[in-house]
């Protein structure tokens, strides 16, 4: 299997989305205000030609952080086959190229507490206290510094 990552549109990566985050809701439960930003990336994982992930990256100052370009990752999404490959940090590791390359100083991101651990090995901090977000519960915001 042939594993590659490259930028997608807003369309392919709620493909991927909306089975993985937002199962048995309407497609537009899966979308983003900001998915048609014109500094909004969307980031796709494919195995051989078939796509099997997703994440985006969103330019967003976060209240409490003073770097000027920041930005928001949500929408992360691997489909169950292919977890637990590496697959997921091949994709983050992407997209903090790709955001290093626009200037961005800092990434920032509300986990799921399953998603912890995940956020942690590729270098992420706690930065908040745990707090809810309905229907999808407890989270935390963590954060990296990119440079
Ligand atoms: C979170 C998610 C995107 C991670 O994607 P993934 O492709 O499984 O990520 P990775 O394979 O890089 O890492 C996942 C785990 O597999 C482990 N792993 C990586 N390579 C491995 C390998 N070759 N063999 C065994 N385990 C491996 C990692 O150590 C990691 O463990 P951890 O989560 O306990 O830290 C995926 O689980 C997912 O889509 N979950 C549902 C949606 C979700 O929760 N999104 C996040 C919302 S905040």
């Amino acid at each position: 299997m042939r594993y590659s990552v490259k930028t997608i549109s807003a369309k392919q990566a709620h493909d991927i989305r909306h089975p993985v985050l937002r199962k048995g809701k309407p497609r537009e439960a899966c979308m983003f205000a900001e998915d048609n930003m014109g500094t909004t990336l969307h980031i796709g994982l494919f195995a051989n030609e078939q796509h099997i992930g997703t994440v985006t990256l969103i330019e967003n100052l976060r209240p409490g952080f003073h770097e000027t370009i920041q930005y928001q990752l949500r929408g992360m999404a691997v489909l169950e086959d292919f977890r637990s490959k590496g697959l997921g940090k091949l994709m983050v590791d992407e997209g903090e190229r790709m955001l290093k390359e626009r200037g961005a100083q800092r990434i920032w991101l509300n986990a799921r507490i399953k998603a912890l651990n995940f956020y942690r090995r590729l270098g992420y901090e706690i930065c908040s206290k745990e707090f809810e977000v309905p229907i999808f519960g407890p989270h935390f915001q963590m954060t990296k510094l990119l440079q």
